[in-house]
């Protein structure tokens, strides 16, 4: 008889303790779709005596993860403490060395070290599984890695922090401003420990980086993103992008163009009646196109217990079934060093001006605009609240560098008040 997957389990917050539920709920179901026994050996974390709503007696406690990744009876080390490096890198390198495979949820690791970690796991003739690192509950590691594998992907784009989709779609929903919500989400417990890895970007950036060294055979290259929080979002964005036909995201879009590798990670306009347009709360959306497949849109809860152990166990059970495939999809050493594209593609963008009640103030502007070579596609102002009047401009596609050549000239005129709003519209 196939003998059982031994796991070894650093971490047993929201994560680890899911995963600790399932392998013992599920323990017959996992033995027939798999042909082995999964069972946990031995746990790691912090504070043995925390009550984690979990029977832990059945396992050895070890206070090291180190220790535990290189415990001679365990076949598969499952880090879910977090962090990208501390215990979390050191434990995962003990893992390998010592022969085992490794699943983890920890984004940032893999987004600053897989390459090297990945290198190292094929040295020693192991692999890295990280389902749960992108997109909590969807499968979107194994539909890239696996089901899709057969096409040229040509764009990877999607929603995937659910903190800031829920703050964003709260602010329109609500009518609730930015600060508030985030008061609302840090006691809600949605916050990452440091909560600018969240509303920063910063998050949803690791998670781009490993999508797109699946997508397109390259290095991971965090270093290589734009990124841009959603800090700065107003209520009155929300309202008049929603008035000219746009709901804004925080997405994330990687895509090979001729002048490299395009990673950003920044809130964009998508279209209010499209499916990221209609994405509310927490959700999590991947949108996947190919040569072959044209398009594939995954959906689900992006964080959590259930969602995220869920993801784990499906990378758990390739494993027990023997399933060894490399960590970004193709060996660690034949992975490109992409260029990465600094400049966007030309696109549409929405423009949020506050204009001073003065003769010929609009059409300063519209002359700004036009000598920086960038055209208007439709323009909205409304009433003046005191001296400012909100104006809205979407524009035909253009470059950023000739954006930002009209937004100096804006912040030069003396007709625009504060500071202008410049977001791009994607085509999705
Ligand atoms: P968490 O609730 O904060 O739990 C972290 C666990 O790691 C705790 O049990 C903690 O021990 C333990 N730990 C921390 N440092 C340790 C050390 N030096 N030695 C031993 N144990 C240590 O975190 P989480 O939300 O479960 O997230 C775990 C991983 O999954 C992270 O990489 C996270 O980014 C990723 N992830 C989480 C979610 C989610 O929805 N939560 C979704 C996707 C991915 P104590 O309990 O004793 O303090
Ligand atoms: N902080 C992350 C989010 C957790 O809000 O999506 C899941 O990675």
């Amino acid at each position: 008889m196939t003998q059982a997957l031994r796991l070894g389990i650093a971490g047993l917050g929201t994560v680890g303790v899911g995963v600790v539920k399932i392998v013992r709920r599920h323990a017959e179901m996992l033995k027939a779709r798999t042909g082995r026994s999964i069972e946990i050996v031995a746990v790691s974390a912090r504070d043995p005596n925390k009550d984690r709503g979990v029977n832990l007696a059945d396992y050895a406690w070890e206070t090291d993860p180190v220790a535990l990744a290189k415990r001679d009876d365990i076949d598969v080390y499952v880090e879910l403490m977090g962090g990208e490096n501390g215990p979390a890198k050191a434990s995962v390198e003990a893992a390998l060395v010592s022969g085992k495979d490794v699943v983890t949820a920890n984004k940032a690791l893999l987004a600053i070290h897989g390459q090297e970690l990945a290198e190292q796991a094929e040295a020693a003739g192991r692999v890295i599984r990280f389902e749960a690192a992108v997109a909590g509950g969807i499968p979107v590691i194994k539909s890239l890695t696996e089901g899709l594998a057969g096409n040229e992907i040509t764009r990877v784009m999607g929603v995937m922090n659910g903190t800031c989709n829920y703050i964003l779609t709260r602010m329109q929903s609500q009518r609730q401003g930015y600060n508030a919500l985030f008061d609302e989400c840090a006691e809600l417990g949605y916050l990452e420990a440091d909560p600018n890895l969240d509303v920063g970007g910063i998050d949803a950036a690791h998670k781009l980086a490993l999508l797109a060294s699946i997508a397109f055979g390259t290095k991971p290259n965090f270093d290589g993103i734009e990124i841009e929080g959603i800090q700065q979002i107003s209520l009155d964005d929300i309202d008049q992008a929603e008035d000219m036909g746009f709901r804004i995201k925080l997405l994330g879009v990687a895509q090979r163009t001729a002048r490299g590798l395009e990673q950003r990670m920044q809130p964009c306009l998508v279209p209010s009646d499209s499916p990221l347009g209609q994405l509310e709360g927490g959700t999590n959306m991947v949108v996947i196109e190919g040569d072959a497949v044209e398009q594939v849109v995954l959906r689900g809860p992006g964080a959590g217990e259930g969602p995220t152990a869920s993801a784990v166990m499906g990378d758990v059970c390739d494993l027990a079934r023997g399933l060894q495939i490399p960590t970004f999809g193709r060996p660690a050493t034949s992975l490109e060093t992409a260029a990465p594209a600094v400049t966007g593609l030309p696109a549409p963008y929405y423009l949020r001006l506050g204009l001073l009640d003065k003769p010929g103030a609009l059409a300063k502007v519209a002359a700004i605009l036009g000598d920086a070579g960038v055209s208007i596609d439709r323009m909205r102002q409304y009433a003046h609240a005191e001296s400012t009047a909100p104006v809205l401009i979407v524009t035909h596609k253009t470059t950023r560098a000739a954006l930002d050549v009209a937004l100096d000239g804006f912040r030069e005129t003396d007709v625009v008040a504060g500071a202008p709003v410049a977001l791009r519209i994607e085509e999705v």
